[in-house]
């Protein structure tokens, strides 16, 4: 399945996307705003691991490629949250460094929450999470209708630093 934007397409990770994988993820500057399953160095192994995950095959899909001119330039996706937070998402995203700062992410994004909401009827809740340093993600998360609801004090330790984490989340209207 796709998902088709102006600037860009969503679509399932392929195991021909492994190059590209490693040549735009392999960038301390993306790994230091992201979980620590996303890997640094991004080696071709770790691509592998992660083309060949259970999610890929998911349905409905939650984990998309961020492709531009027909090259997987990112990712964007989501997981269900369990037991009383069932009702919740929690979603992220990146895209290559020489993409930055053209607005694909803030399309691509989009398009995933309207999916998102669309598919899942039972979600009535986005939520996204961001690294003190990191404005330029609470930039798009803000063009995209989240609203930013704390800054969780001291929440997370990143890069050996233990860090203010801001909580941003859109609600089903
Ligand atoms: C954060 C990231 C996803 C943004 O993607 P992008 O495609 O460049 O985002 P967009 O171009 O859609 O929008 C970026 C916005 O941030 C703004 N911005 C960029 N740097 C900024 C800064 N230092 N301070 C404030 N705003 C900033 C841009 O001006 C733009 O806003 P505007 O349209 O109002 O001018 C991308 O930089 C990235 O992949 N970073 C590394 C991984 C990451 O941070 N993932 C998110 C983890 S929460």
């Amino acid at each position: 399945m796709e998902l088709v934007g102006t600037k860009c397409v969503l679509r399932p990770w392929r195991a021909d996307d492994a190059d590209s994988l490693v040549k735009h993820a392999n960038n301390r500057k993306i790994w230091r705003n992201m979980c620590e399953r996303f890997p640094h160095p991004y080696t071709a192994e770790k691509a592998k691991v992660w083309l060949e995950e259970p999610i890929h095959r998911a349905e409905p899909l939650t984990a998309f490629a961020i492709e531009v001119d027909g090259e997987a330039v990112g990712g964007t996706g989501f997981s269900i949250m369990d037991d009383v937070h069932r009702t919740t998402a929690r979603a992220g995203y990146w895209i290559a460094e020489p993409l930055w700062g053209k607005g694909i992410v803030t399309e691509a994004f989009s398009v995933l929450c309207d999916y998102l909401f669309a598919t899942y009827s039972d979600v009535h809740r986005v939520e996204a999470t961001v690294f003190e340093w990191n404005p330029a993600s609470c930039r798009v998360l803000e063009k995209c209708g989240f609203t930013q609801e704390a800054r969780m004090r001291k929440n997370c330790i990143k890069d050996g630093e233990v860090i203010d984490v801001f909580l941003y989340a859109k609600v089903r209207e």
